[in-house]
């Protein structure tokens, strides 16, 4: 039992006005899974777009695998595999064993020591936003938050911040349309082996190998100092395992969380009566941080790819199937979010909606983080009762991956 796809979700320009709602929609309510054939060079695809079915892939690692083949929807060479690993790209046991080393600075009561530090982030932001009577509402708060935040933590410098948020957006432009300059920053590695085939992934890689050198003469109490000090089975980390490393965090860390505060803004505009609530009664708070998370859904999609025959809802599934895992479809499944595309400060957090991942090893590091942070935010907007005269169009990215938005003006 399976269909094919009407559009081609492998077409950034599909997402080019947001989540393509009624696509989903439409998927969701025809049994079995949805082929896309092969398209623009890329093999065809399996997509999940109901719940169930995404926590069933999310959770079993030994039939979906993120080792074998790639986690996004093109394939990739093996060489290309090998030289972009990180942990996120990874199978139990070796990925348990490097998740195990920083593990434990994500654990919710180990962020709410973050508190301060995010709310005096969040602080200086709305206040250039109020100075200046509004602005850009992604480049004055969305952008600078998640990554000043995640750069304290990994112990990157306050004035490399702006040049890791150019590296960061650099790298979300390799999944757009558009190919990029292939020597930019001086590149020397085939774009192929580089993460989202972006030049700036190479830069990055630089950068983090520099700021290791830094970190072994003068150790610090930081994630960088941790993952250069770590020893898995008697052994440090290499050049390139930590590069990887610190290229992951930081994009995960960063623009994630970034595009959860991008729409934020267009929420408190299109939904006044959830933030109305929640000015009314502060513990709905965690609720609506959670809708904001839900229905933005940052990251779009992962994918797996099939290790053993199997079935899944009724489709036949074979060795080296990809299979995509569509969060932005789960999280507004009708079967488990009643009114799915009701926003609400009230919405029971049982079932857990998917933006975090269905469960399983892979599950968001950063989820407790990236809560505080956008917490932090929506109390302080509270607090300042902020409110916009006027709001212009989002110009979303133009990504199938990330749910991002470039520009949002506000005026206050
Ligand atoms: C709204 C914000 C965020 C969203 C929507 C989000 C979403 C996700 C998703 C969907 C996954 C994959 C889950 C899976 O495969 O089962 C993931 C993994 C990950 N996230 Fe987040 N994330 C966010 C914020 C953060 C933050 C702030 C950090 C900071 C450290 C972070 C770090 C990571 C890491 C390191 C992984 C890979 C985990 C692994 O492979 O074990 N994320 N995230």
């Amino acid at each position: 039992m399976s269909s094919t796809a009407a559009v081609n979700l492998h077409n950034p320009a599909v997402f080019q006005a947001g989540i393509p709602h009624e696509v989903f929609a439409e998927m969701r309510a025809t049994p079995g899974l949805t082929w896309s054939p092969e398209h623009d060079g890329t093999r065809g695809f399996w997509s999940v777009t109901r719940y169930d079915d995404l926590v069933t892939v999310s959770r079993d690692m030994s039939t979906y695998s993120s080792g074998v083949g790639h986690i996004q929807i093109y394939d990739i060479d093996e060489d290309a595999l090998e030289a972009r690993a990180s942990m996120i790209d990874m199978d139990p046991p070796v990925h348990t064993r490097l998740r195990r080393i920083i593990s434990s600075a994500f654990t919710p009561r180990h962020v709410k020591k973050y508190k301060g530090a995010i709310q005096a982030r969040v602080g200086a932001c709305l206040d250039e936003l109020e100075a200046a009577g509004g602005g850009n509402w992604v480049d004055v708060v969305a952008k600078p938050i998640p990554i000043g935040v995640i750069c304290d933590l990994m112990g990157v410098p306050e004035q490399d911040h702006n040049y890791l948020i150019g590296l960061t957006d650099h790298l979300v432009a390799g999944t757009g349309a558009e190919p990029l300059e292939p020597t930019a920053y001086g590149n020397t590695t085939e774009l192929r082996l580089l993460p989202f085939n972006s030049p700036a992934a190479w830069a990055m890689s630089q950068y983090a190998t520099e700021l290791a050198d830094v970190r072994r003469a003068a150790p610090e109490d930081d994630l960088i100092t941790k993952l250069i000090e770590a020893e898995i089975d008697g052994e440090r980390l290499a050049t390139e395992e930590f590069a990887n490393f610190f290229r992951l965090m930081i994009f995960a860390g960063n623009e994630t969380t970034r595009s959860s505060m991008a729409h934020l803004a267009l929420y408190l505009e299109q939904f006044p009566d959830a933030f109305a609530a929640a000015q009314l009664d502060r513990s709905l708070i965690p609720a609506l941080t959670d809708e904001v998370i839900r229905y933005s859904s940052a990251i779009l999609y992962f994918r797996r790819t099939v290790t053993a025959p199997t079935e899944l809802s009724g489709t036949a599934l074979d060795v080296g199937d990809k299979v995509v895992m569509w969060y932005c479809s789960a999280n507004f499944d009708e079967a488990y979010f009643p009114d799915p595309y009701a926003f609400r400060a009230d919405r029971p957090t049982a079932p857990p909606h998917a933006a975090f991942g269905g469960g399983g090893a892979h599950f968001c590091l950063g989820a407790s983080l990236a809560r505080l942070e956008i917490a932090e935010l929506i109390s302080d907007v509270l607090n300042r009762d902020l409110s916009f005269a006027s709001i212009g169009q989002p110009e979303f990215v133009e990504s199938n991956f990330v749910n991002g938005i470039e520009h949002l003006e506000v005026t206050l």
